[in-house]
């Protein structure tokens, strides 16, 4: 028994703590002793957010146009123009936040030209991703529309790159006002009475990077000046969030909380798990490749390289909070994590511009430890939005890239989102772990073990991630003080071949089973054998 984790017992009494113990042992076949300590000092833990388990959806690819967005006359079976299928997926994952237009596009994106009759609406070219050809026909009400349809809320990024501060400016009005202003009457005349009081908004995207190629200290005075003429309508409150730094840029985060703290509320951090962006353009298009290696096919090096990297967010974001820490040490300002996820090169035969990538076992664990990692930090991490919701990057979601009819398969990430509704808006119980590492060279090792516990009406969940590609290890939990109560409910996400992966014909390949390999002792701690690359997440009664 190595590791200690007291939690709170926050249905009864908050002063009574419990303590949470988990040892992790190897398996008979594991080369080296894996211990794991889970610890709490503290009862008083944060809340994890519904918004940890935001997405995010852009203009890019297949996202939105046959990803999200059929439109009313398509063979596709859709309701008022969005697509059944996906609309059902996206009920069942229960989305609590959804980003959108960009990215990249939202700096080049002119919301006017996407409002009022769609046959009337300007086409346009979207010069980040492909050169595709856009009818604009998915625009401001679409979004907010469907938003609403599902209660998502929306986080709309305003456009700093390209648009002028009369834009943002009406922008805003036109989706919150309720006089009888010119942008609220016109929205009024576009078919919709009510503001639909959009709270999260966004000051631009990567002002570094696509969103304008700016140094921080000019964004900042841009910033002050975009935001003042954002207004708040009504009793609505924007929560005004900030382009923010790429990966762990420091001195984009010092700059942006010395000049505008008092002016927003969150600021954005970006960071993607790739391998090595390179330099390589395609040959066709001239986009860049790079080495990103294939999202399908890999040895154990590298899985265990992308691992590695998309842990490297722990340490961006206690980069970003020693920063943010010296200026708001009352936390007021928030990180929101609002693109991460793995990065790998296109899908073989499709559009380089796209980012069309599918999805294995790998993304699923990267995807857990990732959520384990925020769950530490909601003290500041208010908000992740993993990039991108159906058919970019490390989706939910896809359709079939060749033949949109053919319906959509739910990705292993998908199935780890709805695995970790059982976290959400749970209290945290932190944990300290300790277990045998692998080493992926020189200076990177990948803990075999990661893991998250929370507490929900009486309920403890626990989800324990497997990041060995290759053996099963045995996790012994002990609750301090306390017997494991009845085991309500217990997940695996798991698959023999790390590479398996849904696709059209077998879109069941991967999902979520029934598990059962746990056991409750007499003593009340109980051991679970977690199977090679999978994720696991049981409920115990308190
Ligand atoms: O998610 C894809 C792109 O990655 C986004 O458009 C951009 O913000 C980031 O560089």
């Amino acid at each position: 028994m190595i590791i200690k984790t007291p939690i709170t017992d926050i249905r009864t009494d908050m002063k009574k703590t419990l303590t949470f113990f988990a040892v992790l042992a190897t398996t008979l076949t594991a080369t080296a002793q894996i211990k794991v300590a889970v610890h709490e000092t503290a009862q008083d833990q944060p809340v994890i957010p519904a918004e940890i388990y935001g997405q995010f959806s852009e203009h890019l690819g297949k996202c939105i146009y046959e990803g999200i967005w059929v439109g009313k006359d398509s063979p596709i079976p859709n309701v008022d123009g969005y697509r059944t299928d996906v609309l059902e997926a996206f009920k069942a994952l229960k989305i609590p936040v959804l980003r959108w237009p960009g990215g990249c596009f939202a700096d080049e994106y002119h919301w006017m030209d996407g409002i009022g009759p769609q046959e009337n609406r300007k086409k346009l070219v979207n010069n980040n991703w492909g050169s595709t050809v856009e009818d604009n026909s998915f625009g401001t009400h679409e979004f907010l529309n469907l938003c609403e349809m599902l209660g998502i809320e929306p986080y709309i990024s305003g456009n700093v790159g390209s648009g002028t501060v009369e834009e943002m400016a009406k922008w805003v009005e036109y989706m919150n006002s309720d006089t009888n202003s010119t942008m609220a009457e016109l929205r009024r005349k576009n078919g919709r009475e009510k503001p639909w009081n959009v709270k999260y908004f966004g000051v631009g995207n990567e002002s570094w990077g696509c969103g304008g190629n700016m140094k921080i200290e000019y964004y900042t005075n841009l910033y002050r000046r975009y935001n003042t003429y954002a207004r708040n309508y009504g009793e609505n409150r924007l929560f005004r969030i900030a382009s923010g730094a790429n990966g762990g840029d420091t001195h984009w985060m010092d700059v942006a909380m010395k000049e505008c703290r008092h002016n927003m509320d969150g600021i954005s951090v970006h960071f993607y798990a790739v391998r090595d962006w390179g330099t390589e353009d395609d040959p066709i298009t001239g986009i860049p490749m790079g080495k990103k290696g294939s999202a399908l096919q890999y040895n154990d090096q590298q899985y265990y390289e992308i691992v590695s990297k998309s842990l490297e967010i722990e340490d961006i974001i206690r980069k970003h909070c020693a920063v943010m820490d010296k200026y708001d040490p009352k936390k007021n300002v928030a990180i929101m994590f609002d693109e991460w996820g793995t990065w790998y090169n296109v899908e073989p035969g499709t559009n380089p511009g796209w980012l069309y990538q599918q999805n294995t076992m790998r993304d699923a664990v990267i995807a857990a430890s990732s959520l384990d990692i925020f769950h530490k930090y909601t003290d500041r991490v208010k908000m992740a939005n993993i990039a991108q919701v159906v058919n970019v990057l490390q989706s939910m979601i896809l359709t079939n890239e060749k033949n949109p009819e053919d319906g959509c398969v739910l990705t292993p990430t998908y199935y780890v989102f709805k695995m970790y509704k059982a976290h959400k808006e749970g209290k945290f119980v932190p944990g300290e772990l300790t277990c045998e590492k692998i080493r992926v060279n020189d200076k990177e090792q990948v803990p075999v073990v990661s893991q998250s516990a929370s507490v929900k009406e009486g309920v403890l969940s626990i989800s324990l991630s497997n990041l060995d590609v290759a053996k099963s290890h045995v996790v012994a939990v002990n609750l301090d003080g306390k017997k494991c109560g009845a085991v309500k409910n217990a997940e695996v996400l798991t698959s023999k071949d790390v590479h398996a992966h849904n696709d059209f014909g077998t879109p069941n390949a991967v999902s979520t089973q029934a598990f059962k390999d746990y056991k409750v002792k007499k003593d009340g701690t109980m051991t679970v054998t977690i199977p090679a690359h999978s994720v696991v997440t049981l409920s115990l009664q308190l």
